[in-house]
């Protein structure tokens, strides 16, 4: 089924920077540790009035609340919704960010947090009896761990320091990663990828993936822009953009990770995107972290 996908609503104007990419990593991460591709979500980020109002209209509970969900279907059917619609998330940004000062981490975490549990009832998990809660957080706990290094502020603390792309570039670059798949030749896995590097003298270079018969000689994307630039005179660049034809972001491999630290600074901004250009701004830092180097070529 095409993924029409996940629809977010930010109706809250002091949301926090990078609070949309952590609900979208979160839905991603649920959907594909649950084997549920092609469904989703209505995420709603609102206020405490907003949320107060639904928690005692619908639930009976005259008080705010983070999280509230509202599976689209019952039965069967909530598992395997005609037409992949889940259902709606509703979180309330202050209580979100109350919640994740006592706790000591950032609103966006506790955003990331809610929203797989959100996506967990969406998906028929509860927690009334202990057996089912005890699921229910272990699967939370497993989720979060694939979540946390996909928020901007993980990438963000890696490298030290506040960044930012700005959207027209990231919508180019995706666009042109996009583009450089269609000429990816893939006759042995039929995943094509796509790559767009852009150097600090300001030209973009594409790659595509390049099979081989004997496999191994396989060149990713990501490396077959890298030594198109390389092989051009280029040796510094600023931000990656990559993309394939699935549903779920596509990163790096660890080999290219490592290829692109030769040449890209830590704190260099790497997009990973899905079929649909949706996708994580993240560092290559924080992909490759501890990561061998020229640095650590001494005895
Ligand atoms: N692939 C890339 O091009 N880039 C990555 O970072 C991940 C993997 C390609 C290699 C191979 O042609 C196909 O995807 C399946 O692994």
């Amino acid at each position: 089924m095409a993924d029409p996908g996940i629809q977010i609503e930010i109706e809250y104007e002091a949301a926090p920077r990078g609070a949309e990419q952590a609900v979208s990593c979160a839905v991603k991460a649920v959907l594909e540790a649950e084997g549920a591709a092609g469904r989703y979500p209505c995420v709603i980020l609102t206020d405490d009035e907003t949320i107060h109002r639904c928690n005692r209209d619908f639930r009976g509970v005259d008080r705010p609340t983070d999280v509230l969900s509202f599976p689209a279907d019952e039965g069967e059917a909530l598992l395997t919704p005609p037409d992949g619609f889940l259902g709606d998330i509703m979180i309330s940004v202050p209580t979100a960010g109350r919640q994740a000062e006592s706790l000591g981490h950032s609103t966006v975490r506790e955003i990331a947090f809610l929203t797989v549990h959100g996506m967990l009832h969406l998906l028929g998990y509860d927690h009334i009896a202990a057996e089912d809660e005890e699921l229910m957080l272990s699967r939370q706990r497993v989720i979060m761990a694939e979540v946390e290094p996909n928020l901007i502020e993980y990438a963000e603390e890696n490298c030290g320091r506040e960044f930012s792309m700005n959207e027209s570039l990231i919508s180019e670059m995706i666009n042109k990663a996009l583009e450089a798949r269609e000429k990816a030749y893939v006759p042995y896995s039929g995943f094509r990828v796509g790559a767009c590097l852009l150097s600090s003298s300001g030209k973009f270079y594409l790659g595509c993936n390049i099979e081989n018969a004997a496999y191994s000689p396989t060149n990713c994307a990501e490396r077959t822009a890298v030594f198109k630039a390389v092989s051009e005179g280029e040796t510094s660049f600023e931000a990656l953009a990559i993309a394939s034809d699935s549903d779920y972001f596509t990163y790096p491999c660890g080999v290219c990770r490592q290829v692109l630290c030769e040449f890209c600074a830590d704190s260099m901004p790497v997009l990973c995107a899905n079929k649909d250009g949706e996708h994580i701004l993240t560092t290559l830092g924080a992909l490759l972290p501890m990561a061998f180097s020229k640095e650590d070529l001494v005895k």
